[in-house]
């Protein structure tokens, strides 16, 4: 473990030789097709505002200013901090944001592209100019084929560049995977770690943002790495 930042970040450990799960791990309790459930815009926020400045602090910290990042699963926000937003208002950056709801994606000012795609039933994500970074906040547990668009992400990440997938503890439960529900905040990490792992990322890592002591709600990155060469 170590503190480069204010935060702790510790190696994530790869520890299954082979995909450890089974079809039924992604099974949800909704299954009917996700544009029914997002249909309606949620333009509300999905963690606290102190996650969301800790986040904001995060991403001062990580992000680049110049170049292309992906929000996947983006919505109306994406929590950019004003340097960045600054920076994709003057054109150095490109922000792209995938999701599931037009209306959310289009008041969302930090974005430059707008992509209305459903990851469950299509995994690669459309763009092939590379990306910088890649982005995405409280959203990973909805996806059921996550491996396949952490593999189509990483074949467009430049040498070096990083996926950040943040995690707190609420969620639609009818729509995240099953074993989401099953399993301990600790064993998520580590099981989005290993989807890292199986996608052919590098130097995959846990940052703690906040445990969420205090009544707060916690906030973990689990990052990688498309490799240098
Ligand atoms: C809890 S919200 C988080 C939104 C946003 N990242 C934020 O921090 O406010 C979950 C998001 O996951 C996205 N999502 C859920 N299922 C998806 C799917 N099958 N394909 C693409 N995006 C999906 C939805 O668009 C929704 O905005």
């Amino acid at each position: 473990m170590s503190t480069t930042t204010q935060w702790a970040i510790r190696d994530y450990i790869p520890r299954h030789e082979n995909w450890p799960y089974t079809a039924a791990d992604f099974q949800r309790m909704d299954e009917f097709p996700d544009g029914e459930f997002y249909s309606n815009p949620r333009l509300c926020t999905h963690i606290d505002d102190q996650a969301i400045h800790t986040l904001s602090q995060y991403y001062d910290a990580v992000l680049p200013r110049k170049g292309r990042i992906l929000d996947f699963c983006s919505s109306w926000v994406s929590h950019f901090p004003p340097d960045l937003e600054v920076a994709a208002k003057s054109g150095s950056l490109h922000v792209v944001g995938m999701g599931m709801s037009q209306v959310e994606l289009d008041r969302n000012p930090v974005l430059s592209t707008r992509i209305v795609q459903d990851l469950n039933a299509e995994p690669a994500i459309p763009m092939t100019d590379p990306l910088d970074a890649a982005t995405c906040v409280v959203s990973i547990d909805y996806l059921t084929q996550p491996v396949k668009v952490l593999e189509s992400i990483r074949d467009r990440l430049v040498p070096g560049g990083q996926v950040h997938l943040v995690i707190s503890n609420r969620c639609f439960p009818t729509k995240v995977v099953g074993r989401w529900l099953r399993v301990s905040e600790s064993e998520r990490l580590e099981m989005v770690g290993d989807y890292l792992h199986f996608a052919g990322y590098e130097r995959i890592e846990v940052v703690t943002l906040t445990d969420g002591s205090g009544w707060r709600d916690p906030l973990w990155v689990v990052r990688g790495k498309r490799a240098e060469s």
